[in-house]
């Protein structure tokens, strides 16, 4: 019965099977079972499927097709049994019916057949078998692990199962630490595949490449970054004061805003530059490599000084170019260049709240080197401000209360009635990541 035959077809779990010598052994997972076949002519092969006599009778296993080539361009209709005479009656005499000679056929499985998770389940041992890792996170081409220390012993053919099973992936590596550096780069030890760390990753509709090992990158933020970018209009200029490869920026620029893009690892600013040029956003994007509390100081400046690129023009159909041609339509004017900013992203959870003092007196003369802004910002037109920030408090309202107050610390002003604190994910079983917006307070920014 095929239920038999998916019964010879578990692994063994927690008893070191597959290894040898630490090593993984490939030619121990070869294993063949011989099943039943109706041998008939190839034309004959669909009448044998769909007869109901043989419904419990057809094989019926995971990734087995029902229907084998035979001798003589005859076709095999697998059956689930091995001997004849386990063959319901109806069943054996349909086949007779149909003429169908029932011959033995082997059917040949290896490593290649059983997935991820149960040939790791398979290999461990016994005390380990329960909590085996399972999944990974994959970043372009790269599997990225985490595995607990009483796996390492096994990091090297975890690495090769995953690589092997796992067409996309030419890369495992293994987290060796927690993210603590100021880059919020984390070091990895190479477990299988080619040490190639440069990755190219597709998210909201851009390519992003980077080297994984130098920069700060996490998938699990998609939704996040897709978030933000919905909130800006196409017409505003935004002000990502970390900006890391551009996953906020450069889908931003897409859209139509104008972007002013920063951030102080070098290597961040050399690939933010690169998926500017990639993404074909140019026009739209400025990147700078600096401190995000100097960066946040000369950004009105900078925007008043040297505007940004228009909104850009709507596309234009064959016909209406035509229009244009003959003189029949007005061509499209191109609309101001942008100096006015209308958000400031700033996602460094960790520390990014305690960088807001930055905004004090920020569109004061002091800062503006006696520039007069205050027509081009007022109440309504403030920027929003998008800070990520950590809080360990789990529930909302106390998360709130704690991000609120530590929000009025640095700004010295308590932030509008129209704050939003939108929770982002779990980062760890005490720690919730949000994301609080409010409009910079005028008396903060003017202030002196
Ligand atoms: C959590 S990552 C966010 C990157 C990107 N915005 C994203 O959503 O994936 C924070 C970024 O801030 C940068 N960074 C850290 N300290 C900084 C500072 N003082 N000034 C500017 N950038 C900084 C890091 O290099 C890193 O790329």
């Amino acid at each position: 019965m095929s239920e038999g035959i998916s019964k010879q077809l578990v692994l063994p779990k927690g008893r070191g099977f597959g290894l040898k010598d630490g090593v993984l052994d490939k030619d121990a997972f070869r294993k063949v079972i011989p099943v039943l076949a109706a041998q008939v002519p190839a034309e004959k092969a669909g009448i044998l499927l769909k007869a109901p006599a043989l419904k419990r009778s057809l094989i019926d296993v995971a990734k087995v097709k029902s229907v084998a080539r035979g001798p003589n361009q005859d076709r095999l209709v697998l059956l689930k049994f091995t001997n004849e005479a386990d063959l319901p009656p109806e069943a054996l005499s349909f086949l007779h019916s149909e003429s169908a000679e029932l011959v033995s056929h082997e059917l040949s499985f290896d490593y290649d057949y059983w997935s991820t998770d149960e040939v790791i389940h398979a290999i461990l041992p016994e005390e380990l078998e329960a909590g085996a890792p399972s999944g990974f996170a994959a970043v372009g081409h790269i599997a990225h692990l985490n595995l607990r220390p009483e796996y390492l012993p096994y990091k090297h053919v975890i690495g090769q199962i995953v690589l092997d099973k796992n067409p996309t992936i030419r890369t495992v590596v293994n987290k060796l630490d927690n993210i603590s550096t100021q880059f919020r780069v984390f070091s990895m030890e190479l477990l299988a595949g080619e040490p190639d760390f440069v990755v190219t990753q597709s998210e909201n509709d851009c390519r992003f490449t980077f080297d994984f090992r130098e920069v700060y990158w996490n998938s699990r933020l998609h939704t996040e970054h897709e978030r933000l970018i919905h909130k800006f209009d196409k017409d505003d200029l935004v002000a990502d004061v970390f900006a890391g490869v551009g996953p906020f920026a450069i889908p931003a620029a897409k859209k139509g805003c104008a972007v002013l893009a920063n951030d102080l690892n070098p290597s961040s600013h050399k690939y933010l530059t690169l998926n500017i040029a990639e993404n074909r956003v140019g026009t739209f994007v400025r990147p700078f490599c600096e401190d995000g509390r100097e960066f946040i100081r000369r950004a009105f400046n900078r925007a008043w000084d040297d505007p940004l690129a228009p909104v850009p023009l709507p596309k234009i159909s064959r016909s209406e170019q035509k229009e244009i041609r003959a003189g029949q339509r007005p061509a499209p004017a191109p609309g101001p260049r942008r100096n006015r900013i209308g958000h400031f992203v700033m996602n460094l959870p960790d520390t990014a709240i305690l960088f807001l003092d930055a905004f004090r007196g920020v569109l004061s003369r002091a800062n503006t080197d006696g520039r007069d802004l205050s027509g081009l910002y007022d109440e309504n037109s403030m920027p929003m401000v998008h800070t990520h920030c950590f809080t360990r408090e789990l529930e909302p309202e106390k998360a709130e209360v704690d991000i609120r107050q530590r929000v009025e610390e640095k700004l010295g002003h308590p932030p509008g009635e129209d704050t939003t604190y939108h929770w982002v994910r779990s980062v760890a079983p005490q720690k919730e990541m949000y994301c609080v917006s409010f409009r910079l307070p005028p008396g903060v920014a003017f202030g002196s």
